[in-house]
């Protein structure tokens, strides 16, 4: 049973005169690719007498005509283009007697590659381009062509030329096929230029080849050449397919984007060429300088090719990539999002898209919103409320005896009238407030209970909140900001820090508190965010991992990133995997800081360079870049037929399925052709496939939405007619699909865009993956209005007269139609009169004049709301330009700045530390110092001058903390790391002291304690069993309260969980379970070790400590058999500071006992 009879509606039938296929045909030409109506009517006119002249037709009239035009459309032609030898235009070939239909339609399916003078010609109309340039290139190209056809390279002037003879041999050897004329252009405008240089060359017409003779020719010059793509599978793709041709060459080339390990990545940076993606040289480049890995060795940065140039440069320009930094004392932070995580969750969207707070009763509600807080303040007043009889005598006395339960059920029988009683009363006791009461009817709309005059409220502190049964309500939020200062307000409350928090003012950098206070509305705000985002849209999950999907432009699964700010963790803590931990940034790469390094040798190449603004803004911010667009190689036949926005979901699902099945099935003039659908998300993706799966029969589908999965399934072999790829972006940009020759003589692939795209160069790339190497093509836009951005509808809406024209023209529209049935009539008769009445003079005008009668329909129709939302789409385009160079760019060049400025001073305590055994605790210390400034401290609206002052203020005092020994922040892992280091080494009352700095900063940390306690016993001083018992107990107690945070975490995380709750047991609880059992251990181990110490010290005797490795805490039972949780855990505590523990025994002292009798008597 199909989804949507598309059968049933496809109630076309073949009818002589009738003009129903070609009527529509004849509009395309005017609406898809812009034909002017008399030119329309003159071929029509020429095609009506061919018909009429030539007797070798076997088909009727309306089904000729459409196949005719349908050839026209195709093949995008228009009456400027010569065809055939003798160089005519489409009507002088159709009114040619002499040539049979055959011919005619194979005259204009042709496709001439244009020569080297057309293409200069093209090129020297261009603004900018020098033409001392072009009388160079043509020397070049001529004399290589030349060279070429001989195979002999004698005649070559320069150096130059024999290289690009043996590039292009090269390529032939390897392909089979040569390099076009465009190809060797391009080579030759980015071989000659001194400068950075962007070349557009359309979609499919070989950049990969530019780029890699390119890039052979540097590097044959001894350069070192990257290349960069716009996603690992592209740059995979690339390096793969042309390692022959720089083997031939003698060039060795690698990919940096599928190396996991150090070695490998060091052979790779020692080859002449290598492709990767923005991620992976950026990542390689902190690697080195940041981690001082080496893995560059000493490459430089010579010369970049980055295709898909716009999309790096302009989508992507301030993307920045990061190595996150191992910070495990950040897992405390998971337990306060938690808190947020779960109140968040009690919050509710209401059907009218108000926000309401938690369900709670009146009685907590007006505690929680007034001055009102005390019991005896809230006691007085409902008193009064009793004495009113607006609640039932004795209610007041019982509340104080009854739990919030209880007060709950007595105030079920509190009914509406009362509540608003209430309120009026609290009003009278509250003054400054006042209270707006709603109910929520079935149909989800609110009323008021309490107040129809807004002037009542006057200048009162109006608070809003919806009435539920049973003495229970909602607070009730109109704006994002009152909802999010509520959470936060409500969390800070409860917050409450073991350390005494150094005030800013102390210090230039401060530890965690100030961090949390710091960052709390953030984090409020991304846990929002995360019930909001969608699984399947925004990222998906892969092996308990919640990862990223770059929908809006690449479609690319990127499985090595992570969202900052705590939305990671609330996606994570959402689906209940396991939760990570939140990451200080240390170090950092800007795809623009990255070009830059490149120095003014940044080469580019795209299908879409992207209009003026965007070429002079790349200009602007790339110093003496060039850029020319390529003409293409041979007429472009790609063309986008009228697009549609539906309202709804369901019909534009419906709108979709039908144009695929009108695309697959063939027609009486037409094959049957394949479609390729791009979906906003995968999500969109899989329901668009499961409705065409339903409602189209026998499609080849194909869903390709995952990266990961391999491209092959899709691209390996040809697509053949009736097959359906649906897929997100990721087939989108650089995706070369070979299409079937069956399929091209229908009319080639049909490209459906199922969504906006972000901007006219997303769109383009999409439309190019069809008409390409001067194929035909066609592709469509079909949008459901109901999918758009909030600002492109409200683009769309501000724009009040253009709404109205919509409106108006919908209307238009409407009779149009009607009178479409009525004017195509007319033109049948007057064409049955034409063909029956010879060439009366009087028929054709009729004729004329119906067909123009029946297009004039078009006119009105020409604007359209996909032109709309275009410009919507487009102004939003712009005005994001705008702010690109003027706050974006400058904003992240000044934390870049401080940053490599941060990456001196850290060369520098490296050269004087090189011989320190704390190096490795220096450095971390300060990323960890350096991260925390940035996070609390960095503020990108403050000047350049200021900032910088206050970097050097801020980490002048790190280093000098250092340089005394102490730890720069109130962070205490620095101190336990150093109090280990020098334990290690014997050094106990130093490392007694280290622990004791750690705990004057939190007098609760368990690792300080612990760990002290054990220097303290190796140490063996007066008194020491007394000295580490104490530490040891405080230990316990605060392994213990650690322990009921966990739980707390856990158990706030699984409430929020899927209802009912998941059966087997999820990533995230298995991860806190394990959290659980290693503190339980742990205080075992404490426990033991304090009853020993009482022991000895109950006998006067002492304590022999046996140290073990901290992974010993757990048998190798429980480790095995959870081996990936309790190892992270493990790990974790290891990295906090906690590297041993240790077991003990007690031991007899004569001395000690005989001391300890008498002291007892
Ligand atoms: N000179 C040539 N002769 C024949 N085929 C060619 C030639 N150059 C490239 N091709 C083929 O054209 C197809 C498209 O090439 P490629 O993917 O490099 O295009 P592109 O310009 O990068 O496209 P996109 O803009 O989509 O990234 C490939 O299948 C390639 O093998
Ligand atoms: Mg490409």
């Amino acid at each position: 049973m199909s989804q949507f009879d598309l059968e049933a509606e496809n109630t076309m039938t073949a009818n002589d005169y009738k003009m129903d296929l070609s009527v529509p045909r004849l509009q395309s030409l005017i609406q898809n690719i812009h034909w002017d109506k008399e030119d329309v009517k003159n071929l029509f006119e020429a095609l009506v007498k061919r018909f009429k002249w030539s007797k070798q037709q076997t088909l009727d009239f309306d089904t000729w005509v459409a196949e005719i035009l349908y050839t026209v459309e195709t093949h995008k032609i228009d009456l400027n283009l010569k065809l055939g030898s003798k160089r005519c235009n489409i009507i002088e070939l159709v009114n040619e007697t002499n040539i049979d239909d055959n011919t005619l339609l194979n005259l204009l399916g042709e496709g001439r590659e244009k020569d080297l003078e057309e293409i200069l010609k093209d090129l020297s109309q261009q603004d900018g381009v020098d033409r001392c340039l072009i009388e160079k290139v043509r020397e070049i190209v001529s004399a290589v062509s030349s060279a070429l056809t001989v195979g002999q390279k004698k005649c070559l002037k320069d150096d130059m030329e024999e290289h690009l003879f043996d590039l292009c041999n090269a390529v032939k050897d390897c392909f089979g096929w040569k390099p076009r004329i465009t190809q060797m252009v391009s080579w030759c405008f980015l071989a000659l230029s001194k400068y950075s240089y962007l070349l557009q060359v359309c979609t499919g017409e070989g950049k990969s080849c530019i780029v890699a003779m390119f890039a052979a020719y540097r590097a044959l010059k001894g350069k070192k050449v990257d290349i960069i793509s716009s996603s690992p599978v592209l740059a995979e793709r690339d390096a793969e397919d042309w390692s022959h041709f720089y083997k031939q060459l003698g060039l060795k080339v690698d990919c940096n984007s599928n190396k996991s390990n150090e070695e490998d990545l060091k052979q790779c940076y020692k080859c002449h060429i290598v492709y990767g993606t923005t991620h992976s040289f950026a990542g390689d480049w902190l690697r080195h300088h940041f981690l001082r890995k080496n893995v560059r060795g000493d490459r430089e940065f010579h010369c970049v090719i980055v295709d898909e140039v716009d999309s790096l440069m302009l989508d992507k320009g301030l993307e920045v990539v990061y190595l996150s930094s191992k910070m495990p004392v950040m897992q405390y932070l998971n337990v306060i999002l938690s808190r947020i995580w779960f109140l968040v969750c009690q919050h509710k969207t209401l059907d009218c898209g108000k926000r309401a707070g938690p369900i709670q009763s009146f009685i907590q509600f007006i505690q929680e919103n007034t001055d009102i807080c005390s019991e005896t303040d809230v006691l007085d007043i409902l008193r009064l409320a009793e004495d009113k009889g607006i609640f039932p005598k004795g209610f007041s006395e019982d509340t104080k005896h009854l739990n919030a339960q209880n007060i709950i059920k007595k105030l079920e029988c509190v009914g509406k009238t009362h509540i608003v009683d209430f309120f009026r009363l609290i009003e009278t006791k509250v003054p400054d407030y006042c209270f707006s009461l709603f109910s929520e009817k079935e149909d989800g709309t609110l009323t008021k209970l309490n107040r129809t005059n807004n002037e009542e409220v006057g200048d009162r502190h109006e608070i809003p909140l919806l009435f539920l049964k049973g003495g229970l309500c909602r607070h009730l939020f109109s704006d994002k900001q009152t909802l999010f200062n509520s959470v936060e307000q409500k969390i800070r409350k409860d917050l409450q820090f073991t350390s005494p928090e150094i005030t800013p003012e102390d210090s230039h950098i401060t530890g965690f508190q100030h961090l949390v206070y710091s960052k709390l509305r953030v984090w409020v705000e991304n846990a929002f965010k995360a019930t909001e985002m969608a699984l399947g849209d925004e990222y998906i999950i892969q092996a308990d991992t919640v990862v990223p999907v770059d929908y809006q432009c690449t479609g690319v699964i990127q499985s090595n990133m992570k969202w900052s700010d705590g939305l990671q963790q609330f996606l994570e803590m959402k689906h209940q995997t396991k939760v990570s931990n939140m990451t200080v940034i240390t170090n950092f790469m800007s795809n623009v800081r990255l070009f830059t390094m490149y120095g003014g040798q940044v080469f580019g190449v795209t299908g879409t360079l992207g209009n003026k603004e965007e070429i002079e803004m790349l200009q602007k911010l790339y110093n003496d870049m060039h850029t020319c667009a390529m003409p293409s190689f041979k007429r472009r036949k790609l063309f986008e037929e009228e697009g549609t926005i539906l309202d709804e979901e369901g019909e534009w699902l419906k709108a979709i399925c039908r144009a695929v099945y009108e695309k697959v099935n063939s027609t009486c003039y037409r094959g049957e052709r394949a479609v390729l659908v791009i979906c906003e998300t995968i999500n969109r993706a899989m329901s668009i496939e499961k409705s065409i799966k339903e409602s189209v029969q026998g499609v080849n589908l194909k869903l390709y939405t995952k990266n990961n999965s391999g491209p092959s399934e899709v691209t390996g072999k040809p697509v053949q007619a009736r097959d359906v790829i649906v897929a997100t972006n990721l087939a989108g940009r650089g995706t070369d699909l070979q299409v079937c020759g069956k399929v091209n003589m229908a009319g080639g692939l049909f490209v459906l865009q199922t969504f906006l795209p972000l901007n006219t160069r997303v769109e383009q790339q999409a439309f190019g993956r069809t008409g390409r190497q001067g194929n035909p093509g066609s592709a469509q836009l079909i949008m459901c209005a109901s999918h758009f951005s909030m600002p492109v509808m409200v683009k769309m809406l501000t724009n009040v007269s253009l709404l109205q024209m919509l409106a108006l023209l919908r209307r238009l529209y409407i009779s149009l139609l009607d009178r479409d049935t009525e004017a195509q009539r007319q033109l049948t008769e007057a064409l049955k009169l034409a063909l029956k009445d010879g060439f009366h003079n009087q028929s054709w005008q009729e004729m004329r004049a119906a067909l123009d009668h029946l297009l004039s329909c078009l006119d009105t129709l020409r604007k359209t709301n996909i032109t709309d939302a275009k410009e919507a789409r487009d102004s939003l385009v712009g005005e994001r330009l705008s702010l690109y160079l003027t706050r974006d760019i400058p904003k992240m060049k000044k934390r870049e700045d401080l940053f490599f400025d941060y990456l001196q001073l850290l060369d520098e305590m490296h050269e004087k530390n090189k011989n320190s055994k704390m190096l490795s605790e220096i450095v971390e210390s300060m990323h960890e110092c350096w991260g925390l400034w940035l996070l609390t401290r960095f503020d990108e609206n403050e000047s350049k001058e200021i900032l910088k002052v206050r970097f050097e203020d801020a980490m002048g005092s790190v280093r000098e903390h250092l340089e005394k020994g102490r730890s720069p922040s109130s962070a205490v892992s620095l101190y336990i790391r150093y109090g280990n280091a020098l334990r290690l080494q014997g050094c106990f009352s130093e490392s007694v002291e280290m622990y004791s700095m750690a705990l004057e900063a939190d007098d609760q940390d368990f690792i300080a304690l612990y760990n002290r306690a054990l220097s303290v016993m190796q140490q063996q001083e007066r008194g020491y069993v007394s000295v580490a018992l104490r530490d040891l107990e405080k230990a316990g107690k605060s392994v213990e309260h650690t322990m009921s945070l966990t739980e707390e975490t856990l158990t706030n995380v699984v409430i929020t969980g899927t209802n009912p709750p998941a059966r087997h047991i999820t990533g995230f609880t298995k991860q806190l379970r394990a959290r659980l059992q290693v503190l339980k251990r742990l205080k075992l181990n404490i426990n033991e070790a304090v009853n020993k110490l009482k022991i000895a010290h109950n006998n006067g005797g002492g304590v022999k400590v046996t140290e073990c490795h901290v992974f010993l805490l757990l048998d190798i039972q429980s480790i095995l058999l959870h081996l990936n949780d309790f190892a992270n855990e493990l790990v974790n505590l290891q990295s906090l500071g906690l590297t041993q523990i240790f077991s003990l025994d007690t031991t007899f002292s004569l001395t000690g006992y005989i001391s300890k009798l008498f002291r007892g008597i």
